[in-house]
């Protein structure tokens, strides 16, 4: 329920004026048309009735959050339903998402670890600060993993820093620290089966991409709580962080472009969010290694290896 004149006004403005019903249109001719819309919906829709809908489930809210009404709230998927949309919010904001800089075990090709940054990550590290002081973003708050190249990227900028678990990398498990020519020679059919489905093949005794989506859950609640933010994470969690802003199916998730040395820029915006990629012209390895042709068990090595990227 919207009767704020100032909140309609904005939502034409950034919404309906973009429409192709109104291309080439005078703003204020084509803002005046809307309104008029808008009466003859109200003509016709039909507002829920507090007291004759009394036993339907539902939630009103009054000018974009300024006032909920929930009614007859029952289980687990409607009452997170209920705490989702009491926890979104249309200030203007954005998200920077980026990774921490290149690590001595991305030089390497090898996955995981816990390692620091290379000379050239540290130098994406003061770049970042750079950057991010560029863009003269009050109250920006800073997040970062438990990784300890995470820590280091975000300790460059000199601002305080929170630290999420739930923001380290995926477990790799029984691959940790292996190059992906290492898990084709020692464990090939395990390498056939995540290519095959790489959304939702599990490590031995490691996660799955659908596993942290789970465990980033909590994240994205407070990342849609707050205002400014910037997330200093990993190759996966951006992926999955820009799967759930970019709304990217879970055969896409995976396979997302999340350089190192490169901070997106997320902006909410009503019906979708606008992603600006920055390069900080910092080198850095290519750790993106797409599907290849054959994904079957019985492949030949070079198969398996054909879209890995270089490395020392
Ligand atoms: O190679 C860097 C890295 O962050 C690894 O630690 C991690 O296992 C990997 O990327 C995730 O990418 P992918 O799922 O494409 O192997």
């Amino acid at each position: 329920m919207c009767n704020d004149p100032d909140i309609i006004a904005e939502n034409i403005q950034q919404v309906k004026l973009g429409s192709p019903d109104y291309a080439d249109r005078d703003t204020e001719e084509a803002m005046q048309d809307f309104i008029q819309r808008i009466g003859c919906y109200e003509a016709t829709y039909v507002p829920i009735d507090d007291k004759t809908d009394r036993r339907l489930s539902y939630i009103k809210i009054f000018n974009v959050g300024s006032r909920y009404l929930v009614n007859r709230v029952q289980g687990h998927i409607q009452s997170r339903i209920v705490y989702y949309l009491m926890n979104i919010h249309v200030t203007p904001r954005s998200i920077y998402l980026t990774r921490h800089g290149e690590s001595e075990l991305n030089l390497l090709g090898r996955i995981g670890g816990d390692s620091g940054l290379s000379p050239r990550g540290q130098r994406y590290a003061q770049a970042l600060a750079g950057f991010i002081e560029g863009q003269n973003i009050s109250d920006l708050k800073v997040w970062t993993s438990h990784m300890k190249r995470t820590i280091q990227t975000a300790e460059a900028l000199g601002a305080q820093y929170e630290q999420w678990k739930a923001l380290n990398e995926i477990d790799a498990g029984v691959c940790e620290e292996l190059t992906y020519e290492a898990i084709q020679e020692n464990f090939p059919e395990e390498f056939a089966l995540r290519d095959q489905d790489k959304f939702r093949y599990r490590y031995p005794k490691g996660e799955s991409y659908e596993d942290m989506v789970h465990r980033l859950e909590p994240v994205i609640m407070e990342l849609e709580r707050q205002e400014n933010v910037l997330v200093v994470c990993h190759q996966a969690v951006m992926r999955c962080l820009l799967a759930y802003f970019l709304d990217k199916s879970s055969g896409d998730l995976p396979y997302l472009r999340c350089p190192l040395h490169t901070v997106l820029k997320l902006t909410p915006q009503a019906y979708g969010c606008k992603v600006e990629p920055f390069f900080l012209n910092v080198e850095a390895v290519n750790t993106h290694r797409d599907r290849p042709a054959n994904v079957d068990v019985s492949r030949e090595p070079a198969d398996a290896l054909q879209t890995v990227p270089d490395h020392i």
